[in-house]
């Protein structure tokens, strides 16, 4: 067992081989925090950790205890206004008007395993041996409320998950205006916070600033978890790099507003919270009713930022994502998108799906333009019935065809959308979410279905079946290209608008439940105008997401290389598109496209049969290439060696479990005149034992002065194809 409870002294002590965290009851029965970070060795009490003293303007819990103040104490699951005014994990607002609570322990729970959480993606355990949960019951008797903190502890990885439920079991109603899923003091502030901000194809940029006293956060209030910000936030101390010192991770499981805040106290104490955006949150909950907020995962690492990402990858892949594609190589796939837009024939998707089966390549996806009067932006969407002039036969008739030539066919649905030149816009026009006698602001020509409403939802769900069921389909490419705006459903009362985001996402949620239950062998990529919902709240229904529109490879470098701070490379869409790029204009060569692609679930994105015939030889030994290596680049150890970021060169690498192959892409932006030796310092592999790169027998060399001594880079070997910029090497090394 993991989790030991002090009766004496009031304490748990959650540990396993990496990390400790330690909770303590305090004097007036609410929780406090003792220590989250290494492990350290256990002892009956850790109280002298919790620090107290004499502060003018402080207020006092007690009267004849100048030492305990709520806001010199660190607490587990703060509230406001009792003798703390920072901001709170959670504020229950109650038929008097106050919002003063005092949730007090009552009791608690340690059991092996871990619950699911009920309409809520979550991580989850094989067996109940792989973790424990501590569940606390804190209670309130004023409102007759309790607050279920439920923490889970990894019995071999260095994380925590955490999540919470407020039940109300008194007369009156209360209403919460937070519900935080984690909150966390840290005793200091010396910290850097790293998030990932972007914006609409160049998400997930990696931003690094010093912790300073006030406030720093992230956030979205735009229904989805966004290309702005990610619900994602790291503190690592300032000497901490990719390799070394003390990081903390604090991922939210979650696809909607997010807030994910740091705040530091003029005593230098550091307070993390993350969960559902507070603003535009307001749920009221009756007596007997419930609410249940996502899950936080916090990931410790004491070797840098590298290993904390490594902790994330396994646990997302192995532990969040789930069913029949859980743990099998990801088809290589064709998507038409950038090939031909909304303009096609069944013909023309006929001939690149025979050009790419004969280059090797597995998967068809018919990406959007094949369902309605969808020609262009403006109409279509929500009527998911084949338009036949494009595809005569129909679904089925183009699937049995891909079929036929040995491919698998996947399609692109935009499920929660819907255009004014519709007919279900026509059929249910108050169907949107809007807010009545307010403008309804488009985006991208189209409208957001009210999935707070089971009926909408079921809609959706019955015609996206039938066309699921009627034909051979084995992937679902499901888009989402709007934020919400005008944020009203008119299924709700005026007392639960504030529910609507949330109820929203559940109901994206439990359509995408519905669906994947139903169609287990489907292998679904969650997409949002790229990359603009990549979060762990959809990798549980979906293995992966289309991780940017932005497919030109530099760019890509930088994109994925912030992705992978908590995102597994099996999760990232990564294709190789056309030159020059759509998206910038930039000519790269078709190596470098490949060389960045292959760190991700792979594919193509164009025509191929614009290809000269030696680049469809070059696409024929990629795809050769990727079939033999993706089990490695998808299962194996991902690092980060070199950032893109303020720098002209690119690294990373993946080493396999046994450590006995790994490949590393090494990438040039830029070429420099009369330039000087470079090594690359490797990562990962068996110091003592040799390694072959690229099966040249002369380079053979210990693991130990690979990482220590480098590899040394030769610039004749980068692909060049007559470019002098944007080149790259992949090294192959194999363990003799
Ligand atoms: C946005 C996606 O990110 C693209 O890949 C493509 O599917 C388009 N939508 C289609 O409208």
């Amino acid at each position: 067992m993991t989790i030991l409870f002090h009766e004496q002294s009031g304490e748990f002590h959650l540990y396993n081989d990496h990390i400790s965290y330690i909770i303590k009851i305090l004097k007036n029965k609410q929780l406090g925090n003792l220590y989250y970070g290494k492990k350290i060795r256990d002892r009956d009490s850790f109280a002298h950790l919790l620090e107290g003293g004499l502060r003018s303007l402080a207020a006092y819990v007690y009267e004849d205890d100048y030492h305990f103040s709520l806001q010199h104490t660190r607490q587990e699951y703060p509230s406001y206004g009792t003798t703390d005014f920072r901001y709170p994990a959670f504020e229950i607002k109650q038929e008097n008007g106050s919002s003063i609570s005092n949730f007090e322990y009552q009791s608690h729970e340690i059991f092996k395993g871990k619950k699911k959480l009920s309409g809520l993606p979550a991580t989850y355990v094989e067996d109940a041996h792989e973790a424990d949960t501590l569940e606390i019951t804190l209670y309130d008797a004023l409102i007759d409320s309790e607050i279920l903190l439920s923490y889970t502890i990894f019995n071999e990885m260095a994380v925590i998950t955490r999540n919470t439920k407020f039940t109300n079991n008194g007369e009156q109603k209360i209403i919460l205006n937070r519900a935080m899923s984690t909150s966390i003091d840290l005793p200091d502030y010396d910290y850097e916070m790293i998030h990932l901000a972007g914006a609409w194809s160049r998400e997930r940029h990696v931003k690094t600033r010093k912790l300073e006293q006030g406030t720093q956060g992230i956030y979205s209030l735009r229904g989805a978890s966004s290309a702005e910000h990610n619900p994602f936030l790291v503190l690592k101390r300032p000497g901490a790099d990719e390799f070394a010192g003390e990081v903390y991770g604090f991922s939210l499981v979650y696809s909607g507003n997010f807030l994910a805040q740091a705040e530091v106290d003029t005593h230098d104490a550091t307070r993390v919270i993350m969960g559902i955006h507070p603003d535009q949150f307001e749920w009221e909950l009756a007596s007997g009713e419930a609410f249940q907020t996502p899950e936080a995962v916090m990931v410790y690492s004491d070797h840098g930022l590298n290993q904390m990402s490594q902790t994330y990858h396994e646990l997302y892949r192995t532990r969040l994502v789930r069913g029949h594609w859980r743990d099998l190589v990801r088809p290589i796939l064709i998507n038409n998108w950038e090939a031909t837009s909304f303009e096609f024939t069944e013909d023309k998707i006929l001939a690149i799906a025979t050009t790419a089966k004969n280059l090797g390549m597995e998967l068809f996806v018919l990406d959007d333009g094949w369902f309605g009067a969808r020609n262009h932006d403006r109409a279509g969407l929500g009527d998911w019935v084949v338009n036949s002039e494009k595809l005569p036969e129909g679904i089925k008739g183009l699937a049995n065809k891909i079929e036929a030539i040995g491919m698998k066919f996947g399609l692109w649905f935009e499920p929660e959308m819907v255009n004014k030149d519709s007919d279900l816009y026509r059929m249910h026009p108050d169907w949107i979410i809007s807010t009545p006698g307010r403008h309804a602001s488009p985006s991208r020509n189209q409208y957001v279905l009210d999935f707070s409403r089971k009926e909408v939802v079921d809609y959706i769900y019955g015609s996206m079946s039938k066309v699921l069921s009627e034909s051979a389909i084995t992937y679902v490419k499901w888009d989402m290209n709007r934020y919400i705006t005008e944020c009203y459903s008119i299924a709700q009362e005026i007392s639960g608008q504030g529910k609507v985001f949330h109820l929203y996402i559940l109901g994206v949620y439990d359509l995408y439940e519905r669906l994947t239950s139903k169609f287990p062998h489907i292998l679904f990529e969650s997409c949002s105008s790229g990359g603009a919902r990549f979060d762990p709240g959809l990798l549980y229904y979906a293995p992966q997401t289309w991780t940017s529109d932005d497919t030109d490879a530099v760019e890509r470098l930088k994109i994925q290389y912030g992705t992978s701070f908590v995102y597994p490379v099996s999760s990232m869409g990564a294709h190789v598109s056309e030159v020059p790029n759509q998206q910038l204009g930039r000519i790269t060569p078709i190596d470098t496209r490949a060389n960045v692609a292959y760190f991700g679930a792979f594919g193509y994105e164009l025509d191929l049969n614009e290809l000269t015939d030696v680049e469809q030889e070059r696409v024929r030994q990629q795809v050769a290439f990727a079939k033999e290596y993706r089990a490695l680049i998808q299962k194996g150890k991902f690092h980060r060696l070199l950032s893109p970021f303020g720098h002209n060169v690119t690294a990373w690498m993946v080493v396999s479990q046994e450590k006995n192959e790994a490949i590393v892409g090494y990438y040039q932006v830029l070429n420099g005149v009369n330039q000087g030796f470079r090594r690359l310092m490797l990562a990962g592999l068996d110091p003592d034992k040799q390694y072959c790169i690229n099966g040249v027998q002369e380079r053979v060399h210990y693991g130990d002065e690979l990482m220590s001594a480098g590899l040394v880079i030769r610039q004749d070997e980068l692909c060049t194809e007559g470019a002098a910029d944007f080149t790259s090497v992949l090294y192959v090394l194999k363990r003799i």
